[in-house]
């Protein structure tokens, strides 16, 4: 239900009808609109629907030197019904406020976010493409605008969400390295934020797993760096002789909208589901006994993303093939179906718009 109407300035002429729907590269196509919020003396103000476009920086803007800038990553679907639907907003809306705390940024109320994106995804809906699997992705964030030099928190803030339709994510399976050098987040670091500097301190260890042939690394921590956190940017899930688990979040763990709602389905459905943390000798003790049956990636992007194989110092895993699994393949298509109306929302997850 829409509380009050946003300020909004339509675009005169609509850019929806020079989409190719049947290739929308993921991420470089911006809907017509955007919303933005300008923070300062201690309040947002200033809430307004724009049209898409380029801002001006100020060079000593502190988000540009100091970093402070968080974000979210959510997507809009429409129901087979034709009716535009968001998946668990407010869970993002409660996630960029844990980051903007944990970055000293000013929070964003959070009906008025959910609110924010409803009018936005409204205003655009003829930019969700149509088939089942692609969505409208929304990218809520936030960043510093003080015009100063000098380490504190900004006092200034910009809020702005755009939005990006993107076409079904089919993710071939992923070979994976254990990475035990670089190290994406400790618990007290600034992990659980989705802050964008963690994002810029991943590239470099990607990069060097990629020159290996590997498409992504497995993020390790505890004293020893043995301990399993997250793949790339998703959340991590093993099957194991028929028991789901995955790391519990630690305060190093981005806490994974779809690692909760993923753990909440499987619960639902008699699974036993443990959130502990996940050693990795067990993880290789598990595949030499014949007891390793899915590794999968868990994120808003790809849903589910399937791992192939689990490279660990010298030893190399390889998981069964993705039609001899269960886990897995279930979830993307509850979470593919809910979004499509397929799948009931019986935790009443979508908000329709
Ligand atoms: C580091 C990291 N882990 C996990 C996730 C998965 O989180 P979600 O399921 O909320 O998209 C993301 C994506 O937001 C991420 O950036």
């Amino acid at each position: 239900m829409i509380a009050t109407q946003i300020r909004t300035e339509k675009v005169q002429q609509s850019r929806v009808d020079s989409v190719d729907w049947n290739n929308l590269p993921f991420g470089k196509i911006f809907s017509d609109h955007m919303f933005l919020s300008d923070y300062k003396d201690g309040e947002w103000t200033n809430d307004r629907i724009v049209p898409f476009g380029h801002f001006t920086i100020h060079p000593a803007s502190m988000v540009l030197h100091y970093g402070q800038a968080i974000f979210e990553g959510m997507k809009a679907s429409k129901l087979n019904d034709g009716t535009p639907v968001l998946l668990s907003p407010i869970e993002h809306a409660k996630r960029i406020n844990a980051s903007a705390r944990r970055m000293m940024m000013a929070e964003f109320p959070e009906e008025r976010f959910v609110e924010a994106v409803s009018q936005l995804v409204a205003l655009d809906k003829d930019w969700i493409p149509p088939a089942e699997g692609s969505a409208l992705y929304l990218r809520p964030y936030m960043y510093a605008t003080d015009e100063f030099i000098g380490v504190r928190p900004s006092e200034t803030y910009t809020f702005c969400i755009f939005t990006a339709p993107v076409g079904p994510y089919y993710a071939k399976p992923v070979r994976l390295l254990v990475e035990q050098h670089y190290v994406r987040a400790v618990p007290g670091g600034t992990g659980e934020a989705k802050a964008a500097g963690n994002y810029a301190a991943s590239l470099r260890p990607a990069f060097e797993a990629q020159q290996k042939g590997f498409d992504q690394v497995v993020w390790m921590g505890g004293p020893n760096m043995t301990q399993i956190q997250e793949v790339g940017t998703m959340n991590i899930f093993f099957v194991i002789d028929g028991e789901v688990i995955t790391p519990a979040t630690d305060g190093a763990i981005l806490k994974g909208i779809t690692r909760k709602n993923f753990i909440t389905i499987l619960r639902d459905q008699g699974y036993k589901v443990t959130e502990r943390v996940i050693e990795i000798d067990e993880i290789v003790e598990a595949y030499d006994a014949g007891k390793l049956q899915e590794m999968f990636g868990a994120g808003t992007a790809a849903v589910v993303s399937h791992v192939a194989e689990l490279q660990y110092q010298d030893k190399l895993m390889t998981l069964p093939a993705v039609e001899d699994r269960k886990v897995g393949p279930m979830l993307k298509k509850y979470i593919d179906g809910l979004r499509s109306g397929a799948v009931e929302d019986k935790f009443g997850w979508l908000v329709k718009l």
